[in-house]
């Protein structure tokens, strides 16, 4: 056992993020339990983190040892793991982690429940804007709860913002740090403002993306090509693709809401989340996804100018 004490996670969320912190977990050696609202969402969850496991075993061969994970490694990791439906497979954890959707009233009522199954020990939540301080006043213990912002993908970015609530101990504040540490990530302590620091920085650049685009400023894909200019890993509308649009338009609101207009999504932003685009999570965004084809624009946001 680690300086954090912890040794069995658990999870509940098992989508784009959750299945991710699951997997990293279950990699570094924790018991990790897995839960999500119904079987199929959970056994399409399960499928990811083994395609992503096996990716990292087909990285570690092709870079003879320099990256990825052995076969043993992978292996170990599954049977670290544990799926299911039924909150009452947390209940003997030594810390939840919560991915579930970015809403405030989704998040304190699974608090709520969390708080209502005798659960009194670490609970941390990967909000990506929500204030821990609200969140922490809907579970009953407030000084073990705190924000723990994994980043996307989890297993691939190092970098794992923490956040203090209103009334986090010092305990917890100092176990979540060597955690975070145990799972192999580099902790970034932030203050609770809405966005924290790096969506604060970083949501404003992504909304400005999609204005240029809307305004006819630039194409999609030159926009994208910004990459070749700043840096980036990623462009920024590739990037919101894989965000999720509900996820960074939720983000953009609670800026909003806290900072003021500067903050304010972009309409073309809404437009999409409105007409059921998600982006890769369900294959249509910025760009539509067909597995084994090179993503293309979106024809609808191509079109789209704003007058
Ligand atoms: N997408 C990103 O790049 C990113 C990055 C950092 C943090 N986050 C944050 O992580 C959290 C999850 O985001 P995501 O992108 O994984 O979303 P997602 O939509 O991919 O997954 C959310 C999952 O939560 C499940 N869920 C909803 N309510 C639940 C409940 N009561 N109990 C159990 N499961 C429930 C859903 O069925 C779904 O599988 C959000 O708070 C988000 O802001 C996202």
């Amino acid at each position: 056992m680690g300086q954090s004490g912890i040794t069995r996670v658990g999870v509940v969320g098992i989508g784009l993020m959750g299945s991710g912190i699951a997997q990293v977990a279950a990699t570094a050696g924790f018991h990790t339990v897995v839960i999500d609202v119904n079987d199929e969402i959970v056994s399409r969850g399960m499928t990811r983190i083994e395609e992503s496991l096996q990716r990292l075993v087909e990285s570690y061969e092709k870079s003879g040892g320099q990256r990825g994970i052995t076969q043993e490694q992978k292996a170990t990791a599954l049977q670290n793991l544990q799926s299911g439906t039924e909150l009452s497979l947390l209940q003997d954890r030594d810390i939840i982690i919560e991915a579930i959707v970015e809403n405030f009233e989704a998040k304190a009522k699974l608090n709520e429940e969390i708080s209502a199954l005798g659960y009194d020990r670490l609970f941390v939540s990967n909000t990506s804007s929500i204030s821990i301080t609200r969140l922490a006043a809907h579970y009953r213990y407030p000084d073990r709860f705190m924000g723990m912002h994994f980043m996307n993908p989890v297993p691939i970015q190092p970098g794992c913002e923490l956040i203090r609530g209103f009334l986090t101990s010092d305990e917890t504040a100092e176990r979540i740090t060597h955690f975070a540490r145990e799972l192999g990530k580099v902790p970034i302590q932030a203050e609770d403002k809405a966005g924290f620091g790096i969506n604060r920085m970083f949501v404003p650049f992504l909304n400005e993306a999609v204005r240029v685009v809307e305004e006819g400023i630039m194409s999609v894909e030159d926009a994208d090509k910004t990459t070749l200019c700043l840096g980036h890993k990623m462009g920024p509308l590739t990037t919101l693709d894989y965000v999720g649009l509900d996820t960074a338009l939720a983000v953009a609101e609670v800026l909003e809401q806290e900072f003021g207009p500067f903050y304010k999504p972009a309409p073309l932003l809404k437009r999409l989340v409105d007409s059921g685009h998600l982006g890769v999570k369900n294959g249509k965004g910025f760009y539509l996804y067909e597995k084994g084809k090179p993503p293309v624009v979106n024809p609808a946001v191509a079109r789209y100018r704003m007058r």
